[in-house]
Order: structure tokens, then C-alpha cells, then sequence
């Protein structure tokens, strides 16, 4: 009997193309994201599936998947998969890393920059025919420049974004969990995260979301904040207290946001929509041509590995 792999969404073709002609590979024909009950329903004679960070993939997805071997996540976060209850079935858990960190440090610098220059504003301002031409105190933002950057989480891409602070003379704080390596001392300086809410201008988040991290900025961390500070989240939205934010925004408490990511995606709330200090974004970290690429290729070798008896690239459990 061939391995069946189920793919829940349309990947690019890189990856899809590896698949071998020997697996029956089927992929949602569809041009949306599967519900719920379509997932069970597909991953039932599954041996490997190749999913997407919006498929909840839990208990009872598992247990209607007797064959089910491994679950290929075609991300780096894997919130999304009870990762406990597939390694007590014995399935392995893949995600993409590496291959999207400098595409996604890149779109949290590109917040960065939108949120102190106001970019977006200034972009529907020129369409609507309102430039008059230069004007001494229009659309005044912030520098970026020598200011305190403070990074939530110094993984693979809270690094990246530092790295990428040199070129703008910026100090730089990190939070996290371990402690800092030799090697990065140069990069960013550890505190503990009330000092880096309090000093920094700029907070990015590059955590991953776990029942540590969830609400990890409440009311009262995100109060610590200036009031001229900026935050950047490219992370997952839970690991802010979304409605305690938005308060905090209207107020004008924190000066701005800028949001890749949501706590319920991917509704989101029309106070949050209506706010003028806020850049919106459709979770698109790691969306370049090229990183959506090597994600579908890495995520197709993570299962066709682990089908095979093989070690995948990326395992998580
Ligand atoms: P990573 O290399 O694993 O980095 C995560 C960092 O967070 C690690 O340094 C980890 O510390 C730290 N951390 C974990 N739990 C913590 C806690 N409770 N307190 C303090 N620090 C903690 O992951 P990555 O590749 O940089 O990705 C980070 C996250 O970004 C992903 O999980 C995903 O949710 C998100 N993401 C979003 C997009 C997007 O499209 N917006 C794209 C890619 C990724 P340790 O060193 O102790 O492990
Ligand atoms: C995107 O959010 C990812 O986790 O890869
Ligand atoms: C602005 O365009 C300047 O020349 O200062």
C-alpha cells in the first residue's frame, strides 16, 4: 500500500514537486484554509501531513489518524499542534526553522520604520491628493536611529533583528529565557524584561507562544512602557494581552504598535481597526518568494524523512 501524505493547503510547487510519485500525495484543492472537520476527515488514512500554523492540530485530529507518522508544519511556531499528545502516539512533529528567520526579521524592521515614520499614514495621505507639497511639520514621527531597541525573545530571529540595529547605532536589550552566549555579547545586552520595558524605545516580541509566554505583556508589564515607545509583534498575538493594548493605544499610554500577528486570528477587533497609531499587517513574516520557497521544500523533507525511517531537518519532539 503507497504512504499516503496529505497536504491541507496549496504550498508552492518546489516543495510539492519533491514529493515522490511512489507516496498518493493529494493536496486541498481548495483556495481557502480547511475546516475543522475537512482536517479529520483527510488526515484519517494520512501517514504524513503537511499543515499550516492555521490548522489546530489536536487530540482528536490525532486520534482519527491511526497511520498518522508525522505532522510537517509548514512554519517555525507549532502553537497550533498538541505536540505532547503526538509524541505519546509516537508521531513526529516538524516546523521550518531557519530557513524564514531573515525574512521575518526583515518584516519586523519594516514595522519598525512604518510605526516611527509613519509610513502607511503618509502613503494613503499622498493618494487622497492631500500633498500640497513640503510642509515643516508634516507627518512628524520618531527617529529610529541611536535609540534603545529591546528585544523579547533572542532566538534565531529576535538575533536577526539585532544584527540588523548595528546599522542604525542602536543600543540593544535582550530578554530571555537562557542565558546569553559568549558570542553575543556584542550583539545585545541582557535584562531582565521590567528594565527593557522601561528603557526601550522600540519592543519587538520573537517568542514562541507556550502557556509560559501567553500574556507574558499584560496591563501592568505594558505600562512599564514610555509612553514615546513603539511595539513590534512578528511573534504569535497571545503573548500580548490584546484588549489591555488596544486601552493602552487608545490612550495614547504607548505611542504605537505594530501588529503582524493576533490573538484571535483572524478576526480582529474593530477598536484595534480604527486606531490611527497602529500598523496592521496579514501575518505575513515570512511571506517573501523566496523564504515561502525553501519552507515548502523543508516541510516536504521533514515528512518525506520521518515516512521513510529517516531523521527530518527540523524535528520538534
Ligand atoms: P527560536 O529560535 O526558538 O527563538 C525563540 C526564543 O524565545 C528562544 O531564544 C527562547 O529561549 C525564547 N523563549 C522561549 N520561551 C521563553 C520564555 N518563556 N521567556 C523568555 N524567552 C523565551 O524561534 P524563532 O525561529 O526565532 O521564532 C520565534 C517565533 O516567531 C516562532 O515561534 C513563531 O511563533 C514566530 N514567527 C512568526 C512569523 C510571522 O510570520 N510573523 C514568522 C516566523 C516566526 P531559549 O533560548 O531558552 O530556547
Ligand atoms: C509563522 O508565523 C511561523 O511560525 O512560521
Ligand atoms: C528635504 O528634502 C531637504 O532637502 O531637507
Amino acid at each position: 500500500m503507497p504512504y499516503n501524505i496529505y497536504v491541507t493547503r496549496k504550498i508552492p510547487q518546489a516543495g510539492l514537486d519533491l514529493l515522490p510519485p511512489t507516496f498518493s500525495v493529494s493536496v486541498n484543492p481548495f483556495d481557502r484554509n480547511l475546516r475543522r472537520s475537512e482536517i479529520i476527515e483527510h488526515t484519517k488514512d494520512a501517514d504524513a501531513l503537511i499543515c499550516l500554523l492555521t490548522d489546530v492540530i489536536d487530540r482528536s485530529v490525532i486520534d482519527s489518524a491511526p497511520r498518522l507518522k508525522c505532522i510537517s508544519n509548514y512554519a517555525v511556531g507549532y502553537n497550533n499542534i498538541d505536540v505532547e499528545y503526538a509524541t505519546s502516539k509516537g508521531i513526529v512533529v516538524c516546523n521550518t526553522p531557519g530557513v524564514l528567520t531573515e525574512s521575518t526579521a526583515d518584516l519586523a524592521w519594516a514595522l519598525i520604520m512604518s510605526c516611527a515614520r509613519r509610513i502607511v499614514e503618509s502613503d494613503v495621505y499622498t493618494r487622497a491628493s492631500l500633498f500640497k507639497g513640503w510642509e515643516p511639520m508634516l507627518m512628524l514621527g520618531q527617529d529610529v536611529y541611536n535609540k534603545t531597541l529591546g528585544i523579547i525573545g533572542m532566538g534565531r530571529i529576535g538575533r536577526a533583528v539585532a544584527r540588523r540595529a548595528k546599522g542604525f547605532n542602536m543600543k540593544v536589550l535582550g530578554y530571555n529565557r537562557s542565558p546569553q552566549k559568549a558570542e553575543d555579547k556584542d550583539l545585545w545586552e541582557q535584562v531582565d524584561l521590567h528594565t527593557l520595558l522601561q528603557e526601550s524605545d522600540f519592543v519587538s516580541l520573537h517568542l514562541p507562544l507556550t502557556d509560559e509566554t501567553h500574556h507574558l505583556l499584560g496591563e501592568k508589564e505594558l505600562k512599564m512602557m514610555k509612553r514615546s515607545a513603539i511595539l513590534i509583534n512578528t511573534a504569535r498575538g497571545a503573548v500580548v494581552d490584546e484588549p489591555a493594548l488596544i486601552r493602552l493605544l487608545k490612550q495614547e499610554r504607548i505611542a504605537g504598535a505594530g501588529f503582524d500577528v493576533y490573538e484571535q486570528e483572524p478576526f480582529i477587533p474593530k477598536e484595534l481597526m480604527e486606531l490611527k497609531n497602529v500598523v496592521l499587517l496579514p501575518h505575513i513574516g515570512s511571506a517573501s518568494i523566496e523564504t515561502r520557497t525553501e519552507m515548502a521544500v523543508m516541510a516536504a523533507k521533514n515528512a518525506i524523512a520521518v515516512i521513510k525511517g529517516q531523521e527530518p531537518l527540523a524535528r520538534v519532539n
